[in-house]
């Protein structure tokens, strides 16, 4: 007996996070549990329990220099922030209306763990040995867990957790939290390429599932709004809130410090490289670290507009 495998989820059919994240729609009655279980652990993960081809091998040139500095602030970053999402989500879990965004909120939760474990552990591969590992982690995250993270967790907490808001929690998710930092991970399977397939493999993985959270929870949100119209004046403010916060937090600066780092092993590194094209007709080399940011906020705002028009709530974009 085969099990069947949807394209969204299958590592060969689906399609890049941005195309399948502005153009799928997926419920949350459609990937409920019994989805998840074919879908992920037999399809997408199968061979790839460290979310890559264990074939790969980490070369020299990422334990070192330029290149190991701007993936292990990355993904060091990233771990904590899968950590943390990790956390808020068992209370989107906790307070779900029904089977089906429960059993649907409980796989993103065992998601979010997985992407945070594999972001840490690939830290091993670059050399970190396993006993300094949490500690590490938490030394290439700083000054930015502080000042990015924390302030994100505690509105999270407050929506979810004290404030029981599930469909706040939700817009939450899917327009402040990974609506912005989706365009960030897909940048970033395109640079690494070239240089690390192993972690371009990691986040391909993490952008398949990332396909699926997004338009689930855009799913979940856009129904919710036409069941209850009364709560969407509440929403549209908490999505104008979040994103003042976004444009107040240092992420901008802690992005351009790593594209930076990265430009160095660029030019070092020049010949690993060669013509690889980033996007069509845009040569990995010739680009900049500022061009590279650009691009990818240009994706996020795009990915935001759609999705908030898909759930009716466009004014917030004003
Ligand atoms: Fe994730
Ligand atoms: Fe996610």
């Amino acid at each position: 007996m085969t099990t069947h495998i949807p394209r969204e989820a299958d590592w060969d059919q689906a399609p890049g996070l941005l195309e399948g994240a502005m153009d799928l729609e997926l419920t949350a009655q459609q990937c409920n549990l019994r989805y998840w279980l074919q879908a992920v652990p037999q399809g997408t993960l199968r061979g790839r329990p460290d979310g890559h081809d264990p074939a790969l091998k980490v070369g020299e040139h990422m334990k070192k220099g330029p290149f190991f500095d701007a993936l292990t602030q990355e993904y060091s970053f990233r771990a904590l922030a899968e950590e943390k999402a990790t956390r808020v989500l068992s209370f989107l879990v906790a307070n779900a209306p029904d089977n089906d965004t429960m059993e649907f909120y409980s796989t993103q939760l065992l998601d979010e763990c997985r992407h945070s474990m594999i972001f840490r552990n690939h830290l091993l591969s670059l050399g970190i040995p396993e006993h300094r590992l949490v500690q590490a982690v938490d030394e290439f995250a700083s000054p930015y867990r502080e000042t990015v993270l924390v302030p994100l967790e505690d509105r999270c907490l407050e929506v979810m957790r004290d404030n029981r808001d599930f469909i706040g929690g939700v817009v939450m998710m899917t327009i402040i939290l990974e609506g912005a930092l989706a365009p960030a991970a897909e940048l970033s399977e395109r640079k690494w390429r070239p240089i690390n397939p192993a972690a371009a493999e990691i986040d391909k993985g993490a952008g398949i599932d990332e396909i699926r959270h997004l338009t689930v929870g855009a799913d979940v949100g856009r129904r919710h709004l036409l069941a209850h119209p009364e709560d969407k004046d509440r929403v549209v403010e908490m999505i104008r809130e979040g994103m003042n916060m976004w444009d107040e937090l240092p992420t901008h600066q802690m992005v351009y410090d790593r594209e930076v780092r990265f430009q160095e092993g660029l030019t070092q590194y020049a010949d690993l490289v060669g013509d690889y094209e980033i996007w069509p007709g845009r040569r990995l080399l010739d680009t900049t670290p500022q061009e590279r940011q650009d691009t990818a906020d240009q994706w996020s705002d795009d990915m935001k507009e759609k999705r908030l028009k898909y759930m009716g709530l466009e004014e917030a974009l004003v």
